[in-house]
């Protein structure tokens, strides 16, 4: 399904240890970070990727002028793919009254404006969709994040697939019934079918950090004896029943990809064993690339946060699935982005705070690696290559 375009690499000679090509006696350039990526029929310029990142700015779950600029301005500054933040495909499926949402056909417009400026500066458009789950129903994390309970200071009750709160005295969630479950995946393809609409032409489906469908998956949060409960094959049903509704409504041309936490690393919890398992399904549903994260399940994880921490992850769910992977979690420097991909250990490089610190991040790493960046015309001529 992928097929990779090398560029000629500037960094690669002789001795940079590109391989050689017997037939035509010459360096077969490595893929680096700035080499663009064919995943069926979109080709993304580079390897860098605007991670999703929720800005809890919408109000009724509407994109804005915010959302424009914040997501815009990283499509001017170089990155390949601007992935929109979490977007709830039900009301009830937002971390906040203040998400982005895509339950209604008036969501289409906003988001399409978002779409048509993102391509128009060379970048593609995607956008994550989601559903929070027993997570839903909170204050933005500036107010604290607290659990929003009554009704009427503008919460509502969650729902998952057990009566487990993520925090001892969060609501309970409502376990949701088979009926329930139908109505998710419905929700789903009809996210993505508005998400088409729009004109976005990759859809991430949020499969981590705690929100419904990771709380399908974990057996921490999922205590069902249903056919949604219990062995590894009934906790995927949920995930596997979304992907295969989504990759069955989206035009053969246009990439799925799913996030997921590779491991909730608690003991007992969801893991990178299963999570290979579930990588393989996915695969054989026509899933394109596995967007790997880790943790946010449970409140009291220890997670080993270092630089590039999540990578082996996403090396080895590449590795024994064989399906394209993305790696993020504190990358910040281009040179580390770039070894991850000439190394073989994911496909994408998914940048989150560093690009809120550097929209032109991804300028900055032509720049330091030695590729032609990509300024905007209006741009290009004044600054010609200089990054000081
Ligand atoms: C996030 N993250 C996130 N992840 C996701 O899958 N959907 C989302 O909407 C959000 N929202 C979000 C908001 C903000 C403000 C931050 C900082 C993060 C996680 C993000 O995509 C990324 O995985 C992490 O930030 C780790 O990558 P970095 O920031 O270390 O590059």
């Amino acid at each position: 399904m992928a097929d990779d375009s090398p560029r000629p690499n500037p960094l690669s000679g002789p001795s940079h240890g590109g391989i050689a090509d017997a037939d035509h006696d010459r360096e077969v350039p490595e893929i680096d970070l700035l080499s663009p990526l064919t995943i069926r029929g979109v080709t993304l310029r580079n390897r860098v990727v605007m991670s999703p990142m929720c800005q809890y700015s919408s109000e009724d779950g509407l994109a804005n002028d915010w959302h424009l600029v914040h997501l815009g301005s990283r499509a001017v500054g170089g990155t390949a793919l601007i992935l929109v933040e979490a977007t709830a495909v039900t009301p009830e499926g937002r971390i906040s009254p203040a998400d982005m949402g895509i339950w209604g056909d008036q969501h289409v417009e906003p988001l399409a404006r978002i779409a048509r400026f993102v391509k128009g500066q060379g970048a593609v458009a995607g956008i994550q969709l989601a559903h929070a789950g027993r997570k839903a129903s909170c204050e933005p994390p500036w107010k604290g994040g607290a659990s929003i309970t009554a009704a009427g200071a503008g919460g509502w009750s969650v729902v998952g697939p057990s009566p487990i709160p993520f925090l001892d005295g969060d609501p309970v969630p409502e376990p949701l019934d088979e009926a329930g479950i139908e109505g998710i995946i419905d929700a789903f393809e009809a996210a993505c079918r508005r998400a088409l609409t729009a004109g976005f032409e990759v859809i991430e489906i949020h499969a981590a950090h705690g929100y419904l469908l990771h709380e399908f998956l974990s057996p921490l949060s999922n205590h069902r004896d249903d056919s949604y409960g219990g062995s590894l094959e009934n906790r995927m049903r949920l995930v596997l029943g979304v992907a295969e509704r989504l990759r069955g409504v989206m035009p053969e041309e246009y990439p799925l990809f799913v996030r997921i936490s590779a491991t909730d690393w608690v003991e007992g919890g969801w893991d990178i064993e299963q999570s290979v398992v579930l990588s393989q399904h996915l695969n054989g549903l026509g899933v394109d690339l596995i967007d790997v994260s880790s943790g946010a399940l449970v409140p009291k994880a220890q997670i080993p946060v270092s630089k590039g921490y999540q990578v082996p992850f996403a090396r080895r769910i590449k590795d024994e699935a064989g399906i394209m992977t993305g790696a993020v979690g504190l990358i910040t420097e281009p040179g580390h982005a770039n070894e991850i991909i000439t190394a073989g250990n994911a496909d994408l490089a998914f940048i989150g705070r560093e690009l809120l610190r550097d929209p032109y991040w991804a300028i900055r790493a032509q720049h330091d690696l030695g590729g032609e960046p990509s300024w905007p015309v209006p741009y290009g001529y004044a600054v010609k290559r200089r990054m000081k």
